[in-house]
């Protein structure tokens, strides 16, 4: 649906893994770049490799910060072609163990932050009558293994808002997708909120993707408008084979 060349992409946790892939994708590809994470000295240096691009300091998980990453993209452009919500984190813990603060933490960042992130650029996209917004869930979401209930309700979640904006915004030439990845080779493991060892162990024998790879296959799904894409393989529920 959208040229990526020239486009004004906007990603969220650019800082590192599968955000700062799909930026250098993109800026290959000729696209102008907004750079948003909370570390702010990593998508500085990374707007200045890249060029025809601008790092904010954001945490997504406030709501303020949100409306100054939009208007800062806007001042920067004039306008945001396409979002990027791959700002996110894990946690690996039983449901039972589960922290209810971790959680609501977990969902603040997984959940609400890419909502406000939608909600805070809809108005723009509306006026252009174009764009097109990524929201980043997870394969993990295809099966029921332990240790991944807050995780996973998190992101099934985000696919099902996800699902069904992008049947409001039908017409207004928004498009909404969702991009399922694998397990892939980023800070991720080493940034959960809980849990560590156990998820390292239980991706022991799993080959990790690169996130180059998830960042093409983002591009690809900004291309195609599709609904959902995913690189989960057959063997664990998805349509990579
Ligand atoms: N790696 C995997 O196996 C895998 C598989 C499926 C889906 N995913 C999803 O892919 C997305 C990217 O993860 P990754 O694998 O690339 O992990 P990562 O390397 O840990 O990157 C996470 C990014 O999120 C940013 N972030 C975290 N909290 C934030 C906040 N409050 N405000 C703004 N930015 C924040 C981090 O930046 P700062 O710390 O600088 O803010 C960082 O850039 C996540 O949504 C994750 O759930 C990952």
């Amino acid at each position: 649906m959208v040229d990526i060349e020239d486009a004004v992409v906007l990603v969220t946790g650019a800082s590192s893994g599968i955000g700062e892939a799909t930026a250098r994708a993109a800026a290959a590809r000729g696209a102008r770049l907004v750079l948003a994470a909370r570390r702010e000295d990593r998508v500085a240096a990374l707007a200045d490799e890249l060029g025809r691009a601008v790092a904010v300091r954001c945490d997504v998980t406030d709501d303020e910060q949100v409306d100054a990453l939009v208007r800062a993209a806007v001042d920067a452009f004039g306008r945001v072609d396409v979002v990027v919500n791959n700002a996110g984190q894990g946690l690996h813990a039983s449901v039972e163990e589960t922290s209810l603060d971790d959680l609501r933490a977990l969902l603040a960042l997984n959940l609400v932050a890419p909502l406000a992130v939608m909600q805070a650029v809809l108005p723009v996209m509306r006026a252009q009558g174009s764009g097109t917004i990524v929201n980043v869930s997870s394969g993990t979401t295809f099966a029921d293994a332990p240790g991944t209930g807050a995780y996973v309700a998190s992101k099934i979640a985000l696919e099902r808002l996800t699902a069904i904006a992008r049947e409001e915004l039908r017409g207004t030439g928004v498009t909404v997708s969702t991009i399922i990845p694998f397990a892939t080779g980023t800070e991720f493991l080493a940034s959960l909120r809980d849990g560590r060892s156990d998820a390292a162990a239980g991706l022991a024998g799993v080959e990790l993707d690169r996130p180059e790879q998830v960042a093409e296959a983002i591009l690809d799904l900004v291309a195609s408008g599709a609904a959902q894409a995913d690189l989960v393989p057959v063997a664990y529920g998805g349509t990579r084979s």
